[in-house]
């Protein structure tokens, strides 16, 4: 017998998805880092079929536009009119060149949670059995909506699927369903696509009706039932939507968790697919990972952080943050209360404290921006100290500059860094200054107007004030007394 790998997967993504009110395509709606189809492409993908090809119809132009991005080796069909899963079919049969000799997959676009491990179950059952067709069959505990599974008798061969508006009263009783997926032989597939009629309640061509065709021509039909029903569930609202997100998320932090990450509070954690974790990862309740955002071994993310895209190092601590394409370096320390952007990179041991904003800045070993301050285009060097509430004004209305600041360095508290500037290695500078020249190694600049105190003001100005009788109180008073 030859491999099972197929000739073709074949993805329907035509249907309009109606139910999810929305002017997205059903099959672009996302969940856990990934649109619906994204999903499906993924576990196709598994079975490393000769061609992946996706039949689309209902905003067809988006829907290729992300299928582009997502998988430029992906072929697109076109059915132009909805007339039915068989029709849909027909066309990608069409689009690859009529006659496919080998085994064809069909799946749906919209049932995300379906594993490329179930889609290897059935296409080697197919192969092993040689059926001419095989469908993936689920007992479900609610079958209202789906085609049923007719059989030959308890537990006998399957005889027909018959859809839910077709069915009779007893065949309505079943609760084993057809969950939308085939292996087929392509030859017979095609061949049976054109006996199929449009005689049925719904006045479409029924992908369905090729397994009583193929059944009564002397063929063989096969099923195999899913072992979790929950993986072949389709989704058509948004409250599916939602339950579909719930299980793949759990699914994720389940094998995170089973591999070593600590995840505190499960119900309020949320996980893209594309999110990874090393041992002993620690993740505080109302979390978001995004993206490509990778936790190192003992990195400890929450509560309320939304990372996304980000890269957080060994033994790095970050609390209350929200992080965007940022490299946070080990054992660094961010927020409460940061907001990384693009471009910034947090080197071993720094801090970015509490309301702290970063933007493509590099932030040199053992820095420190503890308090309140905009650190936008600049580099930083090693250990040194950003006083409080600094500004790196960066932005002259119309172009970006960028500011460096050595190594050692101790800046003021409420300092404006005005770029382009360099402040060199070891230089201080004075508290309220606003730097628009360089500052040269070892030096202290100070940048800010002289103090000049007018001395009983006060008594002059605003007699009888609360103010004037607390400096007069003051003024009885011994020195040194407080
Ligand atoms: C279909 C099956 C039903 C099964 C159920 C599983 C048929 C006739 N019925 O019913 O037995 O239990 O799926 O969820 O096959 N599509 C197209 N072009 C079309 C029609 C549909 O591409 O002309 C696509 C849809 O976008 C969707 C998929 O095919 O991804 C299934 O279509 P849908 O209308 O949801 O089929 P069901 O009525 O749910
Ligand atoms: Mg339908």
């Amino acid at each position: 017998m030859s491999s099972s790998r197929p000739a073709a997967v074949v993805v329907l993504a035509a249907g309009e998805g109606t139910r999810m009110k929305s002017a997205t395509p059903k099959v672009l709606h996302d969940i856990c880092g990934r649109s619906l189809v994204g999903h499906v492409l993924a576990a196709a993908s598994e079975l490393n079929p000769e061609n992946l090809i996706v039949v689309v119809g209902h905003a067809r132009e988006k829907v290729v536009g992300h299928l582009a991005e997502i998988d430029p080796d992906v072929r697109t069909a076109v059915q132009a009119e909805q007339n039915g899963t068989g029709h849909a079919v027909r066309m990608a049969l069409e689009e690859l060149g009529g006659d496919v000799d080998g085994t064809v997959v069909v799946v749906c676009g919209d049932t995300p949670l379906l594993s490329g491990e179930t889609l290897l179950t059935l296409a080697s059952a197919h192969s092993a059995d040689g059926n001419a067709v095989t469908v993936l069959t689920a007992e479900v505990p609610d079958a209202t909506g789906y085609g049923r599974i007719v059989r030959d008798g308890a537990g006998g061969a399957v005889t027909a699927i018959v859809e839910h508006k077709d069915a009779s009263d007893s065949q309505r009783a079943i609760r084993e369903i057809n969950s939308g997926v085939f292996a087929f032989d392509g030859r017979l597939l095609a061949d049976a696509l054109g006996k199929v009629r449009t005689d049925n309640s719904q006045g479409e061509e029924y992908l369905t009706d090729v397994l009583g065709i193929l059944r009564e021509a002397g063929h063989r039909v096969g099923a195999a039932v899913a072992a979790d029903h929950r993986e072949i569930a389709g989704i058509n609202n948004r409250v599916q939507l939602a339950e579909a997100r719930r299980i793949l998320n759990d699914r994720l932090l389940t094998r995170a968790m089973l591999a070593g990450v600590s995840v505190l509070d499960p119900a309020t954690t949320w996980v893209d697919v594309t999110v990874t974790f090393e041992q002993d990862a620690i993740v505080h309740p109302g979390t978001q990972l995004q993206g490509a955002t990778h936790l190192a071994e003992g990195a400890e993310v929450g509560p309320n952080c939304r990372l996304k895209d980000t890269r957080v190092g060994a033994g790095a601590r970050v609390d209350n943050t929200v992080a965007d394409t940022a490299e946070v370096g080990p054992q660094a320390k961010v927020g409460p209360f940061a907001y990384l952007r693009p471009g910034t990179r947090i080197g071993l041991k720094a801090k970015v404290g509490t309301y702290v904003e970063t933007k493509n800045a590099t932030i040199g070993e053992g820095t420190k921006i503890p308090h309140l301050s905009y650190v936008g285009d600049a580099t930083i060097g090693e250990y040194s100290n950003i006083g409080a509430a600094s500004v790196f004004v960066n932005y002259d209305g119309q172009d970006k500059h960028h500011t460096t600041i050595g190594s050692h360095c101790r800046t003021g508290s409420d300092n404006m860094f005005v770029a382009p500037v360099t402040i060199g290695d070891g230089a201080y500078t004075a508290a309220g200054s606003v730097i628009t020249k360089d500052v040269p190694p070892g030096s202290l600049a100070v940048a800010r107007g002289q103090q000049r105190n007018i001395e009983g003001w006060v008594a002059r100005k605003r007699p009888g004030s609360a103010a004037a009788k607390a400096a007069e109180t003051a003024s009885r008073e011994p020195e040194g007394e407080g």
